[in-house]
């Protein structure tokens, strides 16, 4: 089967810059205090649970599942870019990483007691979410639980260059009412949403630059 092409044109372009954007990235989660809060709350509550591993989709070079590993999470990284996994495995050697794309997952049904999707289905053409979202309901256990973390907005935004390379990456951004409202569908509960001003770029030492609002939802598939 022809891959779509929104996946090769993404995977094509994280492949390219996977190492800028790692080093951009580096120390972007500690500028940060609200996306900490809600890595730390989604942390607790997955320990707490004791349900099973949190698959870090989109995982990209591993930054985000190596700061779950350090809060105490049983955490494995999946994502479509082979060189960001590459990073990924040689930056952080006691984690695990393989290479998988949403929206179907190579995961057994009710295996995991988390999935985070850190900025990741923004690279989702918007009709592929609710799929995106049944398979995460699929591979969470009963009681099991989501973080997604995304811009807010309305328009996409396509990039033909990113760190010095040609790239065709489509952006989307999404409203967190209607991403809420396709998360119950899919039979989710919305546990808390949080929606932040972007970070002054004045103050930010990385070069993961923000011009709009961020969005964190945290669900839970019902016990
Ligand atoms: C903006 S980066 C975020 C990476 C990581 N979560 C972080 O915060 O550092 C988006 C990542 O999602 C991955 N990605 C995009 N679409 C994907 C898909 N359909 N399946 C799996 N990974 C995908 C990209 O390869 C990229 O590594």
């Amino acid at each position: 089967m022809t891959e779509p092409s929104y996946l090769t044109a993404t995977r094509a372009g994280y492949d390219s810059f996977a190492a800028e954007y790692a080093e951009a990235a580096a120390d972007e989660l500690g500028e940060k205090p609200f996306q900490l809060a809600m890595l730390a709350e989604f942390a607790e509550r997955v320990r707490s649970a004791g349900a099973g591993p949190v698959a870090d989709i989109g995982c990209g070079p591993g930054r985000v599942s190596a700061h779950l590993a350090s809060l105490g999470v049983d955490v494995f990284g999946l994502d479509l870019s082979s060189e960001m996994i590459a990073l990924a495995r040689r930056t952080y050697p006691g984690l695990r990483f393989d290479v998988g794309a949403m929206p179907d997952l190579d995961l057994a049904d009710a295996s995991l007691g988390g999935v985070l999707a850190w900025y990741s289905v923004i690279h989702l053409p918007p009709e592929l979410l609710p799929a995106a979202f049944a398979e995460f309901r699929r591979v969470l256990v009963p009681g099991g639980h989501l973080l997604l973390a995304f811009q807010v907005g309305d328009e996409p935004l396509h990039v033909s260059e990113a760190f010095g390379h040609e790239v065709a990456l489509d952006f989307h951004r999404l409203r967190p009412e209607r991403v809420s409202d396709l998360l119950e569908d899919a039979g989710f509960r919305v546990d808390a949403r949080l929606v932040r001003g972007p970070h002054d770029p004045g103050t930010s030492e990385t070069r993961l630059t923000e011009r709009m609002p961020q969005a964190y939802i945290l669900a839970s598939a019902p016990a």
